[in-house]
């Protein structure tokens, strides 16, 4: 039994804000910008007040931390049409792309020992209990990112998976162990290392690390319009399980009320 937004609670959990809280079952979530599922409201479940009045809770704790007010929300769903009669809109500037597919896998010992190994010989794929410098550089960039963002990914259970050409490291992924979920994340290849086979190996090594953390499936969130890696995740046997999409208020509809 999971339900979408059983599915995106552990999820949200597998992706920890930095500061969090409830209006009922609905989760307003704060990290410094360092993505919209963590800088969202997950507007799942009932948040036990009509939703026009949690919208202008969530717009108040977006101003009063200095974030655009977003909602993260299943498709289809009736908090979806809630939210739309009350006059959100589609969040089309958001610039990781609105609408996010969340594909899910079974995670099969077999299936993973197969493609561990790159082709090529001189790469080496590992999963570790510690992130190393090039892992953060791959996968935040040279600054290596805010405290936010390194809290976000440093959160929970997880396991840092990288492949290095010597003392390069060429690719980088982060898996999270929730609720029997192994959720996968910030998967990147270097684009002169792509189509040599690396992000399987990486998603292999890190299904293997997986099955051993005791997790029985895999979940990932992309955007719609990634289609490279959607090929990627079909490739390796990932199946849509739901979507979601970001809203926002309309223009000049979300006015700070505190101030
Ligand atoms: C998506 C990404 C991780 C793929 O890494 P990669 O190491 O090139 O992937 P692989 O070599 O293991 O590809 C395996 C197969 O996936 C499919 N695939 C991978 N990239 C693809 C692309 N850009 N277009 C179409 N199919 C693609 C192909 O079937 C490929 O097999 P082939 O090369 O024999 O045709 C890489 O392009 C990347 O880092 N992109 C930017 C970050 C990103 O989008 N990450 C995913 C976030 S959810």
């Amino acid at each position: 039994m999971n339900a979408p937004e059983t599915l995106e609670i552990a999820c949200s959990r597998a992706w920890p804000p930095v500061a969090e809280e409830f209006l009922g079952g609905w989760r307003l979530r704060w990290a410094d910008g360092f993505t919209g599922r963590a800088n969202s409201v997950l507007a799942v479940g009932d948040p036990d007040r009509p939703v026009p009045a949690a919208l202008r809770a969530v717009c108040d704790f977006a101003h009063d931390r200095g974030i655009p007010p977003m909602a993260q929300v299943v498709r289809d769903s009736p908090n979806e049409h809630a939210i739309a009669a009350a006059g959100w809109v589609p969040a089309t500037s958001h610039g990781a792309g609105h609408e996010v597919v969340v594909l899910t896998a079974p995670l099969e010992k077999r299936r993973f020992h197969v493609k561990a190994t790159p082709p090529g010989g001189r790469f080496h794929v590992k999963v570790a209990d510690e992130a190393t410098a090039g892992w953060w550089e791959l996968v935040l960039g040279s600054d290596a990112g805010t405290e936010a963002a390194r809290a976000v990914l440093g959160g929970g259970k997880v396991g840092y998976g990288v492949a290095t050409d010597g003392e390069v490291t060429t690719a980088a992924v982060r898996g999270a162990l929730v609720d029997g979920w192994l959720h996968v994340g910030r998967l990147a290849v270097r684009p002169e290392h792509r189509r040599r086979g690396l992000a399987s190996a990486l998603m292999a090594a890190l299904g293997s690390w997986g099955v051993e953390q005791g997790a029985g499936s895999a979940v990932l969130q992309v955007a719609e319009g990634n289609s490279g890696a959607l090929a990627l995740y079909a490739g390796l046997g990932y199946a849509p399980h739901h979507r979601y999409r970001y809203w926002v208020p309309a223009p000049g509809s979300c006015e700070d009320s505190t101030s």
